[in-house]
């Protein structure tokens, strides 16, 4: 089979470089057997350009360091295929985030804040008992939460939702996620009332439109529309309304 020629379409800008302006530079390259938009950007830089950014860490779908805008879908740049794509490839940094540079942005800070206001750690109930706290978990719920804690923190979810696009408080699909995934937990200490009190405005459960642009382009397929409406269900269970806007 010949090999294609392709035309990778990148997105250039430092923002931290007065001089610099937002543009789009083209790059040819040969496809290989195998090729994945890391190698490919990786041999962009080591025999085109230098000083192409981009962010990789474990090539593998784990780390969720190198989601980006491809052909228009946030997606994992270690595994997509380029075989999977036309010959005419554009890749973007994705929105919503702070853009260090290039095809590189601050998914950390954002997934920071994020958890920090969820406070989406375990709050472990408070007992002398060390039976109880290593009492076993039933399976199926073990299973269920493991699921759930598959999120990378990759962005792409954030990125394919309109809502998170206008509203930067918004906590995105990532965010009731994780509160869904605490909220499963028997180990934690929090009410159903404390959970859905930290979603339940504008910025988390109330301010979802259901587009469901995070359940299509979630790259670990997360059971991100059912999860939403668990939490929907839920709240609306126990009469729960959104709070007035303060
Ligand atoms: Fe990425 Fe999916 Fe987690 Fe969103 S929910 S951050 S798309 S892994
Ligand atoms: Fe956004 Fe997903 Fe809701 S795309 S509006 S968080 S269903
Ligand atoms: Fe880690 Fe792609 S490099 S998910």
């Amino acid at each position: 089979m010949n090999s294609r020629s392709l035309t990778f379409n990148v997105f250039r800008h430092n923002p931290r470089d007065a001089a610099s302006q937002p543009r789009v530079v083209q790059y040819q390259l040969e496809e290989t057997p195998g090729m994945t938009l890391f190698i490919a950007l990786t041999r962009i830089r080591e025999t085109l350009d230098p000083g192409l950014n981009f962010d990789f860490v474990c090539r593998a779908g784990i780390c969720g360091s190198c989601a980006m805008v491809i052909n228009g879908r946030p997606g994992l740049a270690c595994r997509t295929l380029t075989a999977e794509l036309p010959a005419d490839i554009r890749l973007f940094p994705l929105p919503g985030f702070e853009l260090i540079a290039d095809l590189s942005v601050n998914t950390g800070k954002w997934m920071r804040g994020m958890s920090e206001r969820l406070q989406a750690w375990l709050h472990p109930r408070e007992t002398a008992d060390i039976d109880a706290l290593e009492a076993r978990m039933e399976p199926d719920l073990a299973e269920a939460i493991y699921e759930l804690d598959r999120c990378i923190e990759c962005g792409c979810c954030v990125a394919g939702c309109g809502t998170a696009q206008m509203r930067p408080d918004f906590v995105g699909a990532v965010g009731m996620n994780k509160i869904a995934r605490f909220r499963l937990d028997p180990r934690d200490a929090r009410s159903d009332a404390e959970f859905f009190d930290l979603v339940g405005d504008d910025s988390g459960i109330f301010g979802c439109m259901s587009l469901l642009g995070c359940h299509d382009v979630c790259p670990k397929a997360l059971p991100l529309q059912t999860q939403i409406a668990y939490l929907r269900r839920g709240m609306a269970r126990q009469g729960w309304s959104a709070k007035p806007a303060s």
